[in-house]
């Protein structure tokens, strides 16, 4: 059975380009978010208030969320590490923000510098100042189906750490295959260890597709229920440094896919295609969209 729904969250923005080794401009940045708005997306992941030191391409944050002209009925998120990142984003005046774990210890110390139980003492505080300002938090779970220093890693240890993140109130878990190594019959079980701890309905895919196998993957948990899924316009993303490294999968095969299936994703297919034709050449990148590429040529 497959949910007759997807909820699709945009992550081109903050996960597709924070890995740029140029700097875009904050213009482009801005017009990027806009014209994701424009093709139907109701879920951006703007930026990152992190540190500059350790992500340049993120610097602009706040410039990004004042330039940005907000649609409506759209949530604009941006990624929030620790308190200094928090009251950033809430002076910029962000929807919600999401803080961001590992099941592994050593993917934890190298993207936040701190232990997995020092990363969830320091969320709770974050949780905590963002409910008193009524924003709502999302959770993230890096290398759920394995780790590029630790390797293998156990449905358990994933179940464990999103349970922590829901119990300290994120409203939804989103499960980050990083390296994008997992198979289906992988993330299906994934899914099941997980959903034991977080319902279903809270429980976001959030796939790379550096081995190829996203859209198999999201197939494969789609058909365990889950309904939310992060995407990347044009497959952006990927570390110019770590060879192979891919961005999410790519927005426009996920809705190409979706509505294959018969499910409503409120996206504006031929408008998110001409946005990754549009970055891809921004940024001087191929576009990593196969269903973005056939339609960009026909
Ligand atoms: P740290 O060095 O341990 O932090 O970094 P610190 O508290 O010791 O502070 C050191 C300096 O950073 C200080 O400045 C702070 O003010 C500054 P100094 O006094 O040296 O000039 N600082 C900040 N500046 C701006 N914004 C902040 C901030 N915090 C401290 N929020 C820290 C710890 C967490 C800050 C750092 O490791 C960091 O920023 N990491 C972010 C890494 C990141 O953004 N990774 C990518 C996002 S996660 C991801 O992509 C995975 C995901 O997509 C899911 C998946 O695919 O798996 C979500
Ligand atoms: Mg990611």
């Amino acid at each position: 059975h497959l949910p007759s729904r997807v909820k699709l969250v945009e992550m081109g923005p903050r996960d597709g380009l924070q890995n740029e080794p140029q700097t875009l401009a904050t213009g482009l940045k801005v017009a990027l978010i806009e014209r994701l708005a424009k093709a139907g997306h109701q879920h951006i992941e703007a930026t990152s208030f992190v540190s500059p030191r350790w992500v340049p391409q993120m610097a602009d944050a706040a410039a990004v969320m004042a330039q940005l002209k907000r649609a409506p009925d759209v949530t604009y998120r941006a990624l929030t590490p620790n308190l200094k990142g928090l009251e950033g984003a809430l002076a910029a005046g962000v929807d919600e923000v999401a803080v961001f774990a590992a099941a592994s210890e050593t993917f934890s110390q190298r993207n936040i510098n701190c232990s997995v139980h020092q990363s969830l003492a320091r969320f709770e505080t974050v949780i905590e100042r963002a409910q008193q300002a009524n924003v709502r938090v999302r959770g993230y779970v890096s290398t759920v189906m394995g780790c590029p220093y630790e390797g293998h890693i156990t449905p358990q240890q994933v179940a464990d750490v999103s349970d922590a993140l829901y119990r300290m109130g994120c409203y939804e878990i989103s499960l980050g295959d990083t390296i994008g190594t997992g198979t289906p019959r992988q993330a299906k079980k994934l899914i099941e260890a997980v959903s034991q701890k977080v319902p279903m309905e809270k429980l976001a895919a959030h796939f790379h597709d550096t081995y190829g196998q996203a859209l198999a993957n999201l197939y494969a948990v789609l058909e365990e229920g889950v309904a939310i899924i992060d995407a990347s316009v044009a497959g952006l993303g990927g570390c110019p440094y770590a060879k192979g490294a891919s961005g999410n999968v790519a927005t426009e095969d996920v809705v190409y896919m979706l509505e294959g299936l018969g499910i409503e994703s409120g996206l504006n297919l031929p408008v998110l295609a001409s946005t990754g034709v549009w970055i891809s050449a921004q940024l001087g990148r191929v576009n990593q969209s196969k269903v973005g590429q056939a339609l960009s040529t026909q």
